[in-house]
């Protein structure tokens, strides 16, 4: 988390509470603060019995850990812990070989959240805004404010699908005032794709030379062929930087990794304003996932599995539920999110946070079997069944 993030997250997140600008990464501390917590003060975190009883599925994290190739990585690198320079198993020439770009391509960062930041401090001098939707992963938003500019936020489209015509259109209108598109493909919270036919066409519609940050935190949950990965965009020469985290399939979210892959000079422009510090163990740890295809083949199929069922079993009782491609799904509750995370609190499921103007959506992340089975219990007990409704919500 950066220095930005973090006193954000400290010094407002509190004050504002559910308003819906609060990073997911909190919600856990944020729910326990209700009442009492005075901005600025340091967040309270639970005791670890009482945070080991819930089921976590507010962060769309990957609730089955690293696989044990990336523990032993990790384990093997210890002997590193006291020194500044030492060997790190080349991460940043294997995260190059793997996307099949050069070095001086990736921009290492803790988290990709590292990355969104360090995009806004890049691009955005001088009170220029970004260009996103609403709701979408706010971070970039967040930090905008930190940084004393605004973001142009567009609503979704039909069916919560991001509208590239719309986005197009207002990028070449406000052109002069915009630093940087913000793509978030597939959206958190939707779980919905952008075409690879509708990034092209985002990319050739808005003026030329405007960066496009395209963030694929949940890349590798995605089954539908007409998602694409927009890395090619980068080798084309075309002023795009991809944002990409080990923090979901590689289930390394406590350890904070992530990268920018971009053209060499926007690296180069961006490197003064990331923090540079990664630490030995997930410099190592990043190297076995990169490497450990088989295990996240196995985490992918899980997720896809248990997002179906899920699904399934939801709409079977009644409720509609957004036809994800990721590790997490939003369900339409037809009643207001806040209350309702509350519940599920005291059933001891976590929930994620709302997202306006989304508010009769929950989202939810795909935790293990027994976490679903718990989260379904919990779903039957504070809504009634409902006979199947086929109007507008998926
Ligand atoms: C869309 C999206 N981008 C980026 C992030 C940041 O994750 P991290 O900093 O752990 O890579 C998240 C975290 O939930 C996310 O949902």
């Amino acid at each position: 988390m950066t220095v930005s993030r973090r006193s954000f997250v400290s010094g407002v997140a509190t004050a504002l509470g559910y308003m819906g600008v609060a990073p997911e990464v909190d919600l856990f501390a944020q729910t326990r603060r209700q009442g009492g917590a005075v901005p600025g003060a340091p967040r309270t975190r639970s005791a670890v019995d009482d945070w080991d009883s819930f089921a976590k599925l507010s962060s769309n994290e990957n609730c089955w850990g690293p696989p044990e190739s990336v523990m032993k990585a990790m384990n093997s690198a210890w002997k590193y812990s006291n020194r500044y320079g030492y060997p790190d198993g080349n991460l940043v020439q294997e995260i190059a070989r793997h996307h099949g770009v050069k070095p001086e391509n990736i921009l290492l960062t803790a988290g990709s959240g590292e990355v969104l930041d360090v995009v806004g401090t890049t691009f955005l001098p001088a009170g220029k805004k970004v260009l996103g939707v609403e709701p979408t992963y706010s971070t970039v938003y967040q930090h905008a404010t930190s940084i004393k500019t605004t973001a142009i936020k567009l609503p979704l489209g039909k069916d919560y699908r991001i509208d590239i015509p719309a986005m197009i259109k207002a990028a070449n209108a406000q052109a002069s005032q915009l630093g940087f598109v913000y793509l978030c493909n597939p959206n958190n919270p939707t779980g919905l794709i952008v075409t690879k036919q509708e990034v092209k066409q985002l990319l050739d519609g808005i003026p030329q030379g405007m960066p496009v940050l395209i963030d694929e935190a949940y890349h590798h949950f995605v089954e539908d062929p007409n998602y694409a990965t927009s890395v090619p965009y980068v080798l084309e020469g075309r002023p795009v930087v991809i944002a990409r985290t080990f923090s979901k399939i590689a289930a390394l979210a406590g350890m904070r990794l992530g990268y920018a892959i971009a053209s060499a000079e926007n690296i180069q422009k961006m490197r003064p304003y990331s923090m540079g510090s990664i630490n030995a163990l997930v410099k190592w740890g990043g190297v076995a996932a990169l490497k450990d295809t088989a295990s996240q083949a196995s985490v992918k199929k899980m997720v896809v599995d248990l997002r179906k069922k899920t699904a399934a079993d939801l709409t079977a009782y009644g409720y509609e539920v957004i036809p994800t491609e990721t590790n997490f799904f939003m369900v339409h509750i037809g009643r207001e999110v806040v209350p309702v995370i509350e519940e599920f609190r005291s059933k001891k499921v976590l929930v994620g946070r709302p997202f306006p103007p989304m508010t009769q959506h929950m989202r939810v992340s795909i935790g293990t079997a027994d976490e679903m089975a718990q989260f379904m219990t919990a779903f039957k007990e504070i809504f009634p069944a409902k006979a199947r409704n086929t109007a507008a919500g998926v």
